[in-house]
């Protein structure tokens, strides 16, 4: 068996190395072509589709309410804060959703969960069986999941776990449902308030932070979805930090704890 790892270390890399050489670069001019075609079709029209948007009461979610609103699509708005529901579904309705309902609900309680999807069928008498219906699942992971930034261990591990769990999700559904993984840069909302970033030490940075509105991710998350992308990078430059990782992993460790400075210790 050793024998047999040693074999496939000595002829397996080199030999990936160079089939990876000569299919990448088709692989992505074909990629490339393909996105042009489907950006000269008509998208997806979401007018009269159901959309159950969880953590809809503000940030990325709530533009969400708003994107899907304007392309006529009917909402169900899940959070936890009735009263900020609320006032997300006025605006819906008002910028164009026919048909719009609130379940207030925590997505941590497995009883809340089963009784907001329950609610939607109920009151929409659609969206039960999302292989059925050919449904899309929007996953909101974040940059975190790759780029690692400290003083962040929990969040980073969980996007991380969560484009892993989708991933293999995706690969047992087939192209029966779509699954689009978002990873958001930052983005202006209420998790990036000064207060939070505070807490985390990323005021400590000795650059401001580039924040993208959360109005400008949310249509291109719709906009993605509605071309059936397996994977949304918003804003887009922030694929760069993706690549940094990767190539030059030790650099970007001794940057980390270069910017962290004095707050390096975690109490
Ligand atoms: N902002 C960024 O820079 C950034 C970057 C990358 C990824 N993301 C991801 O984007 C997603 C949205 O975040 P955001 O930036 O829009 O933050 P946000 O404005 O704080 O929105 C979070 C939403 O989630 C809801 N929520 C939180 N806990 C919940 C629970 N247990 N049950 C039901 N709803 C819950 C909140 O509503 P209630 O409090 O009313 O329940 C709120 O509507 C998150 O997954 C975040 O990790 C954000």
């Amino acid at each position: 068996m050793d024998l047999i790892q040693k074999l496939l270390n000595i002829t397996l890399i080199p030999s990936t190395f160079f089939a990876l050489l000569l299919l990448v670069p088709p692989f992505y001019v074909l990629k490339f072509l393909s996105s042009l075609f489907k950006s000269c079709l008509n998208h997806e029209s979401v007018a009269g589709k159901v959309a159950l948007i969880t953590g809809a009461s503000s940030g990325i979610g709530e533009e969400l309410a708003y994107e899907y609103a304007r392309r006529g699509a009917r909402l169900a708005l899940v959070a936890r804060r009735e009263d900020r529901l609320r006032s997300v579904l006025d605006k819906a309705l008002q910028l164009g959703s026919p048909d719009a309902m609130i379940i207030p609900a925590d997505v941590s309680n497995i009883e809340d969960s089963q009784r907001f999807v329950a609610q939607t069928v109920n009151h929409f008498g659609q969206f039960p069986h999302l292989r059925k219906s050919r449904g899309k699942i929007v996953v909101i992971s974040s940059a975190a999941a790759w780029c690692l930034p400290p003083r962040m261990s929990f969040y980073n591990a969980s996007k991380a776990a969560t484009i892993s769990f989708f991933e293999t999700l995706r690969a047992e559904f087939g192209p029966d449902i779509g699954i689009t993984i978002v990873t958001p840069g930052f983005t202006k909302t209420e998790m990036t308030s000064d207060q939070l970033l505070e807490q985390m030490g990323v005021k400590t940075l000795p650059f401001a932070v580039p924040l993208e509105s959360a109005e400008r991710c949310a249509k291109a998350i719709v906009k993605s979805t509605c071309r059936g992308d397996m994977y949304l990078i918003e804003p887009s430059w922030t694929r760069t930090l993706m690549w940094l990782k990767w190539f030059l992993a030790a650099p970007v460790d001794w940057c980390f704890r270069f910017l962290l400075g004095k707050h390096r210790v975690i109490h």
